[in-house]
């Protein structure tokens, strides 16, 4: 998927292979701190990147700001019930030291505007109750779906 816009300085691009070091690095750090508390290695966090760039539904974006990297937005195309396309975010930050200035609002906006334009009807994430953006999403129209998240280890 192409995202072809620009919105102030803040802008979203699909990533390119050399793109995939800087991903792997951004979600290590990110996603190592708390809440998630993740157990990331850079081995690891290649690994992650890697396996979602091959798969053929997924999309990687780098969001700039001012033609420099400064964060990723990870995600996928589903069926989305009841409103057919829809586009599932899996990872989503911001650099730290450029958290807290605006960045990611206007990422997901732009987000949003590519994938209306593509046809996508519903976005849906995943969100840590603990984190700050979970307040965030649900200021910017996201709303609690009533289903819950369950895993097993294999
Ligand atoms: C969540 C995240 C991507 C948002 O990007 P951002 O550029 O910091 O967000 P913005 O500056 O556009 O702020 C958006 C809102 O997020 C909140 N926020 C989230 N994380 C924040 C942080 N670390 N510092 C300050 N504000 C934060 C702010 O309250 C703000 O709401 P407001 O504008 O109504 O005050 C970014 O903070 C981040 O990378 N956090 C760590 C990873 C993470 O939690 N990702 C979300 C996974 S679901």
């Amino acid at each position: 998927m192409k995202a072809d816009f620009k919105q102030s300085k803040v802008g979203l691009r699909p990533a390119k292979e050399s793109d995939l070091g800087f991903c792997a690095e951004l979600l290590r750090k990110e996603f190592s701190k708390a809440p998630y508390n993740e157990k990331w290695t850079p081995a690891k966090a290649m690994r992650a990147v890697r396996l979602w760039a091959r798969h053929p539904k997924s999309a990687i974006y780098v969001i700039e700001m001012g033609g420099k990297r400064t964060g990723i937005i990870f995600g996928s195309e589903f069926y989305s019930e009841p409103e057919g396309n829809g586009f599932f975010v899996e990872e989503f930050a911001v650099a730290e030291g450029l958290q807290g200035k605006g960045i990611g609002r206007k990422a997901l906006a732009l987000l949003e505007k590519d994938l209306k334009k593509k046809g996508f009807k519903a976005l849906t994430l995943l969100s840590h109750r603990k984190s700050k953006a979970f307040k965030f999403y649900q200021k910017i129209g996201f709303k609690k779906s009533g289903m819950e998240y369950l895993r097993k280890i294999l």
